[in-house]
């Protein structure tokens, strides 16, 4: 398989999506290649083991490497308040409190802050391979993230309607205009704006099935487990390269008192679980450091083990 530009890391809350991603990012970089890694998480934490101060713009954090933190509630409002200016100017003022009152209320729903993310997805996207060779995406939960990766599908397929009911209408429009004997100017700026975001979300779409792998993270526990299984499902479904499972935090074997071994027993058995459930993928294992990963040493430590297991 050739080598794809874009990876994306998602798994389960607290299994170390932000670590590996921030790791894997750190490797292709030390290997030369200009790398961006973009984090979604609101808790800034990318910022923090990279020890930097990020910003909605990519910040150079490496000789190859910059970093940039998305606030996708952030990006949500600002979408929101451009559409209100849009309306300001289409919309007759007596309906416009009414306008925006709605377009208060889609700020706050989950799907508003879901396709500004997406478009911020797609801008970055946009910036490989020219600015950078690689992009690394560390993401919310697995549910969010699949459905970010679902999404250019499900509106590839709801703009082309609303293209298609638009042109019946401009048709309609030309032809009345022409019954009139009135020049129409030709340009419908809706069905303009339609078409571009359309043509985005398709391009966006062919991207990810021809340039983008995912990474699963987990850890050897139940839960974890049973959300890889659900997840690949998705992916299967999706279509977008599964590159492997990365199973962190695994516990290093000690020989320190009853409590450990029987850590270390049932770890054992996830393990051979997640080997055999899941054997038809790449399974990478990642030790539990002694400590929380808060420096660069660490994730280069990281960094190495995952170069070791053939990432790339
Ligand atoms: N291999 C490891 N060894 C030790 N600590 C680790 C390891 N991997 C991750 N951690 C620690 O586990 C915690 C959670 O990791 P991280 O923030 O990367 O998870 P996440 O999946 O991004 O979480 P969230 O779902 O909240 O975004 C952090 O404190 C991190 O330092
Ligand atoms: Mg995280």
């Amino acid at each position: 398989m050739s080598e794809r530009r874009l990876a994306f890391f998602g798994g389960k809350g607290g299994v170390g999506k932000t670590t590996l991603a921030a790791a894997f990012a750190t490797l292709l970089a030390s290997r030369g290649e200009r790398t961006l890694l973009v984090s979604t998480d609101p808790a800034h934490s990318t910022g923090d083991i990279l020890d930097a101060e990020l910003s909605g713009e990519p910040e150079r954090v490496g000789d190859d490497l910059w970093a940039v933190e998305i606030d996708a509630a952030a990006d949500a409002a600002a979408y929101v308040e451009k559409i209100k200016e849009d309306a300001r100017e289409s919309v007759s003022p007596e309906v416009l409190p009414t306008v925006h009152r709605h377009l208060d209320l889609a700020r706050s729903s989950p799907g508003t802050e879901e396709s500004a993310l997406f478009d911020r997805f797609v801008d970055l996207i946009a910036l490989c391979p020219q600015e950078y060779d690689r992009i690394v995406f560390d993401t919310a939960p697995t549910g969010h993230t699949l459905r970010l990766l679902t999404l250019p599908a499900l509106l590839t397929a709801w703009v082309e309607g609303m293209v298609r009911q638009r042109e019946k209408v401009a048709g309609m429009e030309r032809m009345l205009r022409n019954l009139a004997g009135e020049e129409g100017s030709g340009d419908d700026p809706i069905l303009r704006r339609l078409r571009e975001r359309r043509d985005r979300f398709h391009h966006a779409r062919h991207r990810l099935l021809e340039d983008a792998t995912f990474y699963l993270a987990l850890i050897p526990e139940r839960l974890p487990i049973e959300e890889t299984a659900r997840a690949l499902a998705t992916l299967a479904g999706s279509g977008v390269a599964v590159g492997a499972l990365i199973v962190n935090r695994v516990l290093p074997e000690v020989e320190e008192g009853e409590f450990m071994r029987a850590r270390l027993e049932q770890q054992a058995g996830y393990l051979r679980e997640i080997e055999e459930r899941f054997r038809r993928y790449r399974i990478v294992r990642v030790e539990q450091d002694a400590r929380d990963i808060t420096s660069r040493r660490q994730l280069e430590r990281i960094a190495e083990r995952l170069a070791a297991a053939g990432l790339r």
